[in-house]
């Protein structure tokens, strides 16, 4: 049985920053509104060329700099994401491909907003039972692109970024103590993003149940998920700290999904401590989902807010609904990292693109000399009705 132990840490934001002010010439709202019900000043928005991968992959990038691993020792990649560019390919894949992790397995996990939680005890699991030794474990969302821009009950909350932790097998006793996993699909309406299931099914007629959506944008109801989020945000904290062993006075620090300061506030009287110990950025960061957990973490650690042997719980709440909450023991020191070190690392992601690349080349020549190992002459040599070997 083997402790997982968080040893590397990176998140990123878009340089594209939008304020309250900027939405208000979109929607009908204020700086003032917004601040006052969400906490939220601010949101990024990623470019034209970022996506959740590359945001994913800029994130894990920085985490396993920090870990000092390089991409090759990664036997597990997990994506936490409700924005991803494919059903499949899964991002992860992407960003494995992107890490050149050749021996990583790679899968996506939707769990809304809790995602973060749920991919950091799945991945802790398969570390605690020896099936791998070093996993990443990376939230990312681009909000921005399922948002309806017109709404101005969703549009004033979400914002895109990635964060990624690394998490490696140890005897040593510490990193992920204890989870707790929850769902009730019986709340699933009060907040929802359809799938991009927008064509007409013919044998079915118009009204098929998933040619009904319009949009894939998301759907909230806003006081009735305050409602719910308050009560399992504090509810979750005494589940997995019950489970840990530990006391509320045991925690140095809570990592709250990124919400809204209302719901942390309010969670923070029910468990009858301090706000100031949950770390709270969504002012300048909003709410970026599955994101939101690793980004605060990421900023956690640079305000010198955790320290060798702290008691640190992430918590997390959303849709499906789901809510879920891990128990870490902390007990690393942010590596000294030269920046001559960092490009040097950063050159391997260079050699990973040009040997995915001539893989993709070799597939190719493969399928055109008539070879039966690639997916592409497969395909042809079926719809010729030819035996495929
Ligand atoms: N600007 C100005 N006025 C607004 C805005 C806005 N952006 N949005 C709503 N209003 C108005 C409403 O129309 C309403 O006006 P009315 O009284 O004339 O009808 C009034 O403000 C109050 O509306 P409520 O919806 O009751 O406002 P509330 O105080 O509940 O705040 C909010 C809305 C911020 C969305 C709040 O309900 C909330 O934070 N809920 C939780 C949402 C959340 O955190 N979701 C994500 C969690 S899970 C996940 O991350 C996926």
């Amino acid at each position: 049985m083997k402790y997982a132990h968080i040893v590397g840490w990176g998140s990123v934001l878009p340089d594209k920053v939008l304020t309250n002010d900027d939405l208000a010439e979109l929607v009908d709202t204020s700086d003032e509104w917004i601040f006052r019900r969400t906490g939220i000043r601010q949101r990024h928005i990623a470019g034209p060329k970022e996506t959740t991968t590359t945001l994913a992959f800029e994130a894990a990038a920085r985490a396993l700099v920090v870990a000092g691993i390089p991409p090759s020792q990664i036997e597990m990649i997990i994506v936490a994401t409700s924005t991803q560019e494919h059903i499949f390919p899964s991002t992860a894949s992407r960003v494995q491909d992107f890490l050149g992790a050749t021996k990583a397995g790679a899968f996506d996990l939707g769990a809304a907003c809790s995602g973060f939680v749920y991919a950091l005890s799945m991945a802790a699991q398969a570390i605690a039972t020896e099936s791998v030794r070093n996993a990443i474990v990376i939230g990312a969302e681009t909000m921005s692109r399922v948002l309806d821009w017109e709404d101005r009950g969703t549009c004033i909350l979400f914002g895109d970024g990635a964060g990624a932790v690394v998490l490696q097998g140890s005897s040593i006793p510490g990193g992920v103590m204890a989870s707790t996993l929850r769902s009730d699909g019986s709340g699933g309406e009060m907040l929802s993003l359809p799938a991009v299931y927008q064509n007409p099914v013919p044998m079915l007629g118009k009204e098929s149940l998933h040619s009904r959506h319009k949009k894939n944008t998301i759907t909230m109801n806003g006081r009735q998920v305050f409602r719910f989020a308050t009560k399992v945000l504090s509810e979750s904290v005494e589940d997995v700290l019950e489970k840990a062993g530990l006391s509320i006075d045991d925690v140095s620090l809570i990592v709250p999904h990124q919400a809204n300061v209302r719901i942390i506030e309010s969670a923070a009287k029910r468990l009858k401590i301090s706000p100031d110990k949950f770390y709270m950025n969504l002012e300048t960061a909003s709410n970026t989902s599955a994101a939101s957990i690793p980004i605060a973490l990421c900023d956690a650690i640079k305000s010198n807010r955790l320290h060798p042997d702290d008691n640190v719980v992430f918590v997390g709440f959303g849709g499906g609904l789901t809510w879920g909450a891990t128990v870490v023991k902390w007990d690393v020191t942010p590596p000294e990292i030269s920046p001559l070190d960092r490009e040097l690392k950063r050159a391997r992601y260079i050699v990973a693109r040009g040997r995915s690349r001539l893989k993709q080349i070799g597939r190719n020549i493969g399928a055109r000399l008539g070879g039966s190992f690639a997916p592409d002459a497969t395909l042809k040599d079926a719809e010729k009705g030819r035996k495929v070997k």
